[in-house]
């Protein structure tokens, strides 16, 4: 029997989590910042008090435990709700078993909530954010997934879509009906001044799929800003309004059970004349409004950002400002990601040393999602002051890296699809499954073992990174089977224009079966990746509340990473991304404890600093030992 949260342990957290929600809401809101306060938190105390049982016992454990997101034992999914389990939430659960015989213990279901009738970007142009996707099941369906997850020890990261809704969510439709209310939760003009004027700095997100920012809709007579898709309006941070709205719903998200909401786009929610509209320090008082307001709450719940951005503008996401704030607890590492793929069409590792030790630390109570796939496409992400330092120039690698990875490239491997092309900037992303991307379509239209194998390296050699970098790593549907572009999207109306999709392919039994056929592609990564899962859980240095270094350890073709934990001991990773093999002397950071160090990766290695192509080693002290600080 739980008890129900007590007035004495609410009035605690409002004690605690008031102060950062005043902040940020004078902040963003001045003076009306003060009664806005009193609004949220009567908002969130009275979803506290409507918190069910086993939420209010799972707020309890995660105060004595407040460090669990941080643990090395962590370990991500992220799928299609509809595509993983075969188009049903009862389908989803029938996949209980496959993630926990992987050992995941964070799923990121994408697209669960109900989406806009039509094309829906993937689903992040919401209808209703309270309910899930109708042909998926019904929300009754949606709480016992939600319950049969918790008991298998899973916990849930949904998509918090909040810089934008559908052009068909009910407060669009009432605002097309003449509700000025409505109309003011988005971004809107009579006429062209104030766009052109925006225009003249903002980039575009999908150049060919929907140019410029801004759709006139015509019931309105007014121009709305829609940053992404034309049916993906922007919702209009400045007006308080909207920051009561979109709590309220993350306030239902959390009550539903969500552990993660993962913050879609947040560094596009606040516009400013003459920037790029992103990253703007009011974006980072939403998500800190947010957080404190879940804090009252629901604090069980965590906040991911999703912030594809600059090294420069990324930390702040985690709360990293001149004063540190207490922002989101996870962001993607996409610099991490971008780099790995770099190193494995150079193969060479010192951009990405550059690159990485350039990033700040995050603050010890926040760490990274680190990935090698997603949904989204891969922005070539490099910068041009870390492209000179290595003696190259930004714009010629990203040119490189794009036409490496459309296979367009002398000895290029990969087999990946452009997206986004933009013929003003010159800039173009790539899609495609990372077997794909890491030779696997190649080797097999070639016929060719070899290339098979090195596909193969190649893909479990960057999940090696991922998985020992620290934060918690991300296993992104198919690549755990080795699963390689599905090319149906081509003869989806809804879906042709969108070369995402070719990345975005069905959970298929048959492929998954193969898993347990020796010497296949499927058992080859199902196997190699449950052994990093395995070797992760038992690798204490990898707890996340200290960060990796990249060092050089003086070959061009081992990318080494150093972390140190002061009671968990300390782990060097050691990537080579070339084709030869490679001996390398153990670095001054170990200084002279090399005695008793194993490999994680292959316990029974004996020649430690010998690395073979591709093969990627964790050293550090046997399983289990902690030094005593
Ligand atoms: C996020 C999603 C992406 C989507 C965009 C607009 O970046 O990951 O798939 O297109 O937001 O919602
Ligand atoms: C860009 C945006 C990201 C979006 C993606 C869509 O990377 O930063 O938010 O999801 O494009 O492809």
């Amino acid at each position: 029997m739980i008890e129900p949260v007590s007035p004495a342990e609410v009035d605690a957290r409002a004690d605690e989590w008031r102060p950062d929600l005043l902040a940020a809401l004078r902040g963003l809101y001045g003076l009306r910042g003060d009664d806005l306060c009193d609004v949220l938190e009567k908002r969130a105390r009275e979803a506290a008090a409507q918190r069910a049982p086993e939420m209010v016992a799972r707020d309890r454990e995660r105060a004595v435990r407040p460090d669990w997101y941080l643990s090395n034992e962590r370990v991500g999914y992220m799928a299609y709700a509809d595509r993983f389990g075969g188009g049903t939430l009862d389908g989803l659960r029938d996949r209980i078993p496959h993630l926990v015989d992987l050992g995941v213990d964070v799923l990121h279901l994408l697209s669960l909530l109900t989406p806009r009738v039509g094309e829906s970007d993937g689903g992040f142009a919401i209808r209703d954010y309270r309910s899930p996707d109708p042909r998926l099941g019904t929300p009754a369906d949606l709480q016992q997934l939600i319950g049969a997850l918790h008991d298998a020890g899973i916990n849930l990261c949904v998509d918090f879509v909040l810089n934008h809704t559908s052009d068909d969510h009910e407060w669009t439709l009432a605002a097309r009906a003449g509700s000025v209310y409505h109309r003011d939760l988005y971004i809107t003009f009579p006429d062209r001044t104030l766009p052109d004027r925006y225009e003249a700095t903002l980039p575009e997100v999908f150049p060919d799929l929907s140019p410029g920012n801004f759709t006139w809709i015509a019931e309105l007579e007014r121009w709305v800003w829609t940053t992404f898709r034309d049916f993906q309006w922007d919702l209009n941070w400045a007006n308080p309004d909207v920051m009561i709205e979109v709590a309220d719903l993350a306030f239902h998200l959390a009550n539903l059970g969500v552990d993660v909401l993962r913050l879609d786009a947040i560094a596009f929610t606040w516009k400013r004349l003459g920037t790029n509209c992103q990253n703007q320090p009011e974006a980072h008082l939403v998500a800190q409004a947010l957080r404190a307001a879940l804090g009252i709450a629901a604090p069980a719940t965590i906040l991911l950002a999703e912030a594809i951005v600059g090294p420069d503008d990324l930390l702040g996401y985690l709360g990293r400002h001149e004063l540190e704030r207490r922002e989101c607890e996870l962001a993607y590492h996409n610099q991490l990601m971008v780099q790995g793929w770099s190193m494995l069409a150079t193969r060479e590792a010192a951009l990405a040393r550059v690159a990485l030790s350039r990033l700040p630390d995050p603050p010890s109570r926040t760490t990274w999602f680190t990935y090698v796939r997603c949904h989204d496409d891969i922005g070539w992400a490099i910068d041009d002051p870390d492209a000179t330092a290595v003696g190259v120039t930004g714009a010629g690698h990203r040119e490189f890296l794009a036409r490496f990875y459309r296979g367009d490239f002398p000895g290029s491997f990969a087999r990946g699809t452009p997206f986004g092309i933009n013929p003003t900037t010159n800039d173009e992303r790539t899609s495609g499954m990372g077997a794909t991307l890491a030779g696997m379509t190649a080797a097999v239209e070639a016929g060719d073992p070899a290339a098979v194998d090195a596909a193969i390296e190649r893909l479990l050699l960057l999940y090696a990174i991922a998985f020992g970098y620290g934060g918690i790593p991300i296993i992104y549907m198919g690549d755990e089977l080795c699963m390689v572009d599905d090319r149906g999207y081509l003869d989806d109306p809804l879906r042709h224009a969108d070369s995402r999709w070719c990345h975005r392919p069905e959970f298929d039994e048959s492929i998954a079966a193969r898993a347990f056929v020796a010497g296949t592609a499927e058992q080859r990564l199902w196997d190699g990746i449950r052994a990093l899962v395995t070797a992760r859980r038992r690798c204490l240095p990898l707890h996340g509340a200290t960060s990796s270094h990249p060092i050089d350890i003086g070959h061009p073709s081992v990318f080494a990473w150093h972390r140190r934990h002061p009671r968990f001991g300390e782990l060097l990773g050691l990537a080579n991304v070339g084709d030869g093999a490679a001996t390398i002397t153990p670095p001054s950071a170990l200084g002279t404890r090399t005695s008793g160090l194993v490999d994680h990766l292959d316990p029974d290695a004996n020649r430690l600093f010998q690395i073979a192509p591709r093969q990627v080693r964790w050293v550090a002290q046997p399983p289990g030992y902690a030094p005593i600080p």
